[in-house]
């Protein structure tokens, strides 16, 4: 079968298309022809060398995706052939805490992903993907999606009338807008451009603050709730937008700690935490109960990704490139059937 592999380290233009062993299923495996794979930032930084942690290669990247079950271990009882499945980004975290979730079992990095013809999982580590949805859009929830799910509904307890704060308007963020806005959340999104809060109000946010000629964002937000401030925040922007994420919340708000877009370097004063009594919670994408929760509300409310971009899956160094440097609004996604 035909997979693509990163080969040397510090390099999208080092992904090359090779020649693989077809995989068996072990006794709980099963495996699965893939039919879309999606990217996230993570994936990029591993191809690039910037990934906080550096994996061995040769590695097949991409947690995200879906495919078709086309063998089954003697002993797989989760799923049959025929059944159309989105892998899961921790292949032992079921549910629970996340001491459950063993670091050197995640897809993409440092297990092999999914940009390849076929991949074995273990049926564990695989959800039903949501039959409203094509493959395409179904390749694009295990990680960015589940992560806003986790972190609003797992960690957190986001309630109808509460105030979500969402940072950006990249995949995490514009899932939990939308998860934030069927939950009766009034939700308020920042952006650097005033396009994208604009496309950010049309999927259910209610109200834009453009970061970059709002520096002081954390007081907008402030205004924008009469002083009160946000009660959940989607914190994907890092130390120094931390402190403007801290300045937005209300006392007793969450901040779950997603990323560090815009760099790991700042400093927090932990009297800020203690005055609000603010919760800080990081978020490593979530469990497969999560996931599984997730796809209920996505089925009930009809709920579709927001897609930027396909492609086809060989050109898979193009969709590196476009979410690097191209500002998706939305999921780039891989077809693996073209
Ligand atoms: N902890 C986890 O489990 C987990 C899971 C998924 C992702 N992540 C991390 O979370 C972050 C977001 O991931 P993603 O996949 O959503 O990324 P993405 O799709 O690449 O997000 C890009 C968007 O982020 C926004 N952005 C850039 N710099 C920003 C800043 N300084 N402050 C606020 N927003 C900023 C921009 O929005 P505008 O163009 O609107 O300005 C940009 O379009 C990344 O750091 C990623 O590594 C963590």
């Amino acid at each position: 079968m035909k997979a693509i592999e990163l080969q040397e380290p510090g390099g999208i233009d080092n992904l090359r298309l090779v020649e693989r062993p077809m995989p068996e299923p072990g006794r709980q495996e099963m495996i699965i022809r893939v039919k879309a794979t999606a990217l996230n930032y993570r994936d990029v930084e591993i191809a690039r060398g910037s990934y906080h942690t550096a994996f061995a290669l040769p590695l097949v990247p991409l947690s995200d995706g879906v495919g078709e079950v086309v063998a089954v271990g003697a002993e797989v009882s989760r799923f049959k052939v025929g059944d159309r499945v989105c892998a899961t980004f921790w292949q032992r975290w079921v549910g629970g805490g996340f001491a459950m979730a063993e670091s050197s079992y995640q897809r993409g990095g440092p297990i092999d992903g999914l940009l390849s013809e076929f991949a074995r999982l273990d049926e564990q580590a695989a959800v039903l993907a949501p039959e409203h949805l094509s493959d395409v859009e179904a390749a694009t929830l295990p990680c960015a999606a589940v992560t806003a799910w986790h972190a609003l509904f797992t960690e957190d307890r986001l309630k109808p009338g509460e105030t979500v704060l969402s940072l950006g308007t990249g995949g995490v963020s514009l899932f939990a807008v939308q998860f934030a806005a069927v939950a009766g959340a009034r939700v308020i999104v920042t952006s650097s451009s005033d396009d994208r809060l604009v496309r950010a109000k049309a999927l259910g946010a209610h109200d834009g603050i453009n970061y970059r000629k709002e520096p002081d964002w954390g007081s907008a937000v402030l205004a924008l709730t009469g002083g009160r401030g946000a009660d959940h925040v989607i914190e994907v922007g890092g130390p120094q937008s931390f402190v403007q994420s801290l300045r937005a919340s209300a006392r007793g708000a969450q901040i779950n700690v997603i990323g560090y877009l815009g760099g790991n370097e700042g400093a927090i004063n932990p009297l800020d935490i203690f005055r609000r009594q603010v919760r800080a919670r990081g978020i490593p994408v979530g469990s497969r109960e999560s996931f599984e929760a997730m796809n209920r509300a996505l089925v009930v409310n009809r709920l579709r990704p927001v897609i930027d971009k396909v492609l086809p899956w060989r050109e898979a160094a193009g969709a590196f490139h476009h979410v690097e440097h191209g500002s998706p609004f939305g999921k780039v996604v891989l077809d693996h059937t073209r």
